[in-house]
């Protein structure tokens, strides 16, 4: 059973924002699969590709974002930064024997708070539907 299931309460009103965060969900089930099944490997693969998704998705968001006036733009990339700097950390002591159920208890709780509650914050400024130019 997944541990995260997509939900309409966690849309931000842009498709293409919502299909990337759908995205990042597939990927903590995922990892919460191989967490289970104790696939050390297959962690380890998730993680990084979690790493290069995000920073695509960030970047996309940040798009919009910038497009759309959205004042709390510098706070939320911070937001973002602080994620990929963690991620980075994490795979760089997870060579040295880091424990792999706490990365992923960071992950996903990070991401599903992320997407819940800082990403709400720009809903309202962004037009719904519209790629960034
Ligand atoms: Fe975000």
């Amino acid at each position: 059973m997944p541990l995260i299931t997509w939900d309409e309460i966690m849309s931000v009103g842009v498709e293409e924002l919502d299909d990337q965060h759908r995205r990042l969900i597939d990927l903590i089930n995922d990892a919460y699969e191989a967490l289970q099944s104790h696939d050390e490997h297959r962690m380890v693969e998730l993680v990084e590709k979690m790493q290069q998704y995000a920073r695509t998705h960030f970047e996309t968001e940040e798009n919009y974002m910038r497009r759309d006036g959205f004042p709390g733009l510098s706070r939320h990339k911070g937001l973002h930064e602080t994620f990929n700097r963690s991620v980075a950390q994490f795979r760089a002591e997870q060579y040295g024997g880091m424990n792999l159920s706490k990365i992923f208890v960071f992950l996903s709780r990070w991401l599903a708070t992320h997407i819940l509650e800082a990403d709400k914050e720009y809903v309202p400024y962004l037009a719904a539907g519209k790629k960034p130019a």
